[in-house]
């Protein structure tokens, strides 16, 4: 591929104003040659040029001069960064090399939103020390869940390695990523290779790459490798011969890749191998591979989406959603302190709607990090506009009751709650070689949005909304107005004609795109709505599965009960007759009916909405967009009727307002 063949998403850099003088720089306390720091005054000087046509130059000293001056500032905390603007130029202080980095990146997200260069400032530490990305990407070029064409990471079994792997690092660093999973975590076939000699040369120029914008490499790994690349016949955690491999392995590893970070490992889930298989626990395989990667520094991350994934759908008692808090809960304090669990922000999987994971602050004496999925997989396929910022937003924002003043998801996985260092934010990302990144241009909203707010959670949707339109689009003041809100409605509308009230899946089975209401109720995966002809939902309270008991106290009680239990939520934990009067007024299942044909018309108005930005969005974008729309619209149609038409056919009660039900 040609360089410039892709997009430079929000570091497009449009031309803000004109500027009139020139930059020089002033460095105290940073060494100009070391790589960070370099890719800061690169990116300084790009940015600053793109702009507002203002040079930065070796030596400058006119009186048209503006200094930035980067200095070093003990009393900050690591990678924060305070900067000013003023007439003479503009201060920028931080303690380390990324503080510099991240506080260049800001100052020209500010000049990009809006603002000159004298009036910049901000004083700013990032809430999560960890802040990820997960790629799914296969070394066949293939990605998981993928919805943006091919991998730029593999290709062929081989690594590649071109201009756009810089400009993937820039985009990230430039919203705060700090690490990287380059292999999907489905660790088979050559992937399990990557911790050999066969790879090693490229994945140290990769992360060489990644280092000069202050983002450490991972990998996932397979825990079968001693058996699967090495000559063992058994991977049990607790065996002798086993820790040697690894041992050596892990040392093999760090003498090629000095600054790697770590593994990310899921076990023992889906068909992958874990500890399970010999009698040991998640936490026996976890410190085992933690107390090896420990003499270099590395961390060991644990996914905690363990599951049985054959399941009978006539068995009512084993409840899917109770599964991690069941396999992980009881070695709470176990674990050791380089490892930490990864756990995503729901007890399923990434549908629309699901409560918070009960493991999320459940556990008090164990690092934990949220994983959540920009990818598209159950929300559309970057096909569909679904901005999920507020989605992130939510689950951050929700209270544990966990018994610390520090309380919520943001607080808990912050480390801020238990005071522990190893902490933070990972995202299943959406990216792919497509020429925009993202499949869907207006996607990249969420790629930008989840660094941002993995940085800052305390920003709002819609600030991270208006801030991305700014730097990618630079759209006059109307228009932003119409794309900011088809961004901040397009979750709901997703919602309302997807599936209801929180239940999950009806989804077409595997592909996860469209609807299909029973695809998945009769299967192995343990994803059921259990809809008969007088009502729907999933009894979890302490009369069915008991999954509501896995909260503290307050969250059980109130899910428990279905007259408590908030009502976006209530199918998850309650089975619901249709005729059950919500809040609203109406009927469970005239609710069904009139947010089916509302999410419908709604997509529509999120079509006709990006009609009107035509002329102002680049005609390559525009278009790209556009026929997305006119998919989404079909889809959404397809799930109204197919929704609709299930339940009025299973109740036998029809649509109090006479509509169209096939
Ligand atoms: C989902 C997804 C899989 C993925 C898995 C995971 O089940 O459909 O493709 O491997 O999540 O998170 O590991």
């Amino acid at each position: 591929m040609k360089v410039n063949e892709w997009t430079q998403l929000w570091l497009d850099h449009h031309r803000m104003y004109e500027g009139s003088g020139v930059w020089a720089l002033e460095l105290a306390g940073f060494d100009k040659d070391r790589a960070v720091i370099k890719s800061a005054i690169r990116e300084f000087k790009r940015g600053m040029e793109a702009l507002t046509g203002e040079k930065t130059l070796e030596t400058a000293s006119g009186s048209d001069t503006h200094k930035l001056i980067i200095s070093q500032n003990s009393a900050l905390s690591k990678e924060s960064y305070h900067f000013e603007g003023s007439a003479d130029g503009i201060t920028l202080e931080a303690l380390d090399e990324n503080g510099v980095l991240y506080g260049v990146f800001a100052i020209l997200r500010q000049i990009a939103c809006g603002k000159k260069a004298d009036q910049v400032s901000e004083k700013a530490a990032p809430s999560n020390p960890l802040r990820m990305m997960n790629h799914w990407d296969n070394m066949d070029g293939s990605i998981e869940r993928g919805y943006s064409g091919e991998s730029f990471f593999f290709e062929n079994e081989e690594i590649i390695i071109d201009d756009r792997t810089r400009d993937y690092a820039r985009f990230m660093a430039s919203v705060g990523i700090n690490g990287v999973v380059i292999n999907n975590v489905n660790v088979k076939g050559a992937a399990s290779y990557l911790i050999t000699d066969r790879y090693f040369d490229k994945v140290k120029e990769l992360s060489d790459i990644f280092g000069e914008y202050g983002i450490r490499l991972y990998l996932s790994l397979n825990f079968a490798s001693p058996i699967e690349i090495g000559d063992l016949d058994t991977c049990d955690p607790l065996d002798k011969k086993v820790i040697t491999w690894w041992e050596e392995k892990v040392k093999e590893v760090y003498d090629r890749l000095h600054s790697f970070g770590g593994f990310l490992v899921k076990a023992d889930s889906e068909g992958r191998p874990g500890p399970f298989t010999y009698g040991r626990t998640q936490a026996d395989g976890a410190n085992m591979l933690g107390d090896v990667i420990k003499p270099y520094g590395g961390i060991i991350i644990w996914r905690c989406f363990v599951y049985n994934c054959t399941q009978d759908w006539r068995d009512t008692r084993t409840d899917r959603a109770r599964a991690g808090y069941d396999y992980f809960m009881e070695q709470d304090g176990t674990y050791h302190d380089n490892v930490i669990l990864q756990i995503k922000n729901g007890p399923m999987d990434f549908q629309i709607r699901e409560p918070v994971s009960p493991l999320l602050g459940g556990l008090k004496q164990t690092n934990q990090m949220l994983e959540v999925q920009i990818a598209q997989e159950y929300t559309g396929h970057q096909i569909d506009l679904c901005y999920l910022i507020p989605m992130y937003k939510e689950v951050l924002d929700f209270h544990t009751h966990c018994g610390s003043e520090k309380d919520t998801v943001a607080d808990v996985v912050s480390g801020r709650t238990m005071g522990n260092e190893l902490a933070g934010m990972a995202a299943v990302i959406n990216t792919g070689n497509d020429k925009n990144w993202t499949g869907n241009d207006l996607a990249a909203a969420n790629l930008y949005g989840f660094g941002r707010l993995s940085f800052n959670t305390e920003l709002t949707s819609e600030e991270i909304a208006r801030e991305w339109i700014a730097q990618t689009f630079n759209l006059p003041e109307k228009e932003t107005e119409i794309l900011c809100s088809m961004l901040l409605r397009s979750r709901e509308i997703y919602e309302k004609y997807t599936s209801p009230l929180g239940i999950g899946w009806m989804v077409t089975p595997n592909g996860h795109y469209g609807p299909s209401v029973d695809g998945y109720e009769y299967s192995r995966w343990g994803t059921y709505h259990r809809a008969d002809h007088l009502g729907i939902g999933v009894d979890r309270t302490d009369k069915g599965t008991g999954y509501a008991q896995q909260y503290y106290e307050e969250n059980a009680r109130m899910y428990n009960d279905p007259l408590t239990c908030p009502e976006e939520l209530l199918l998850f934990f309650h089975h619901i007759p249709y005729t059950w009067m919500l809040k609203t007024g109406k009927t469970l299942l005239q609710h069904i009916y009139d947010s089916h044909f509302e999410g419908e018309e709604e997509a529509r108005g999120l079509a006709t909405d990006w009609d009107k930005l035509q002329g102002v969005i680049p005609k390559e974008s525009f278009d790209r967009v556009k026929e997305r729309f006119l998919l989404q619209l079909d889809n959404a149609r397809e799930w109204r009727d197919q929704v609709n038409s299930y339940f009025y056919r299973k109740s036998g009660i029809p649509d109090q307002k006479g509509r169209t039900i096939y």
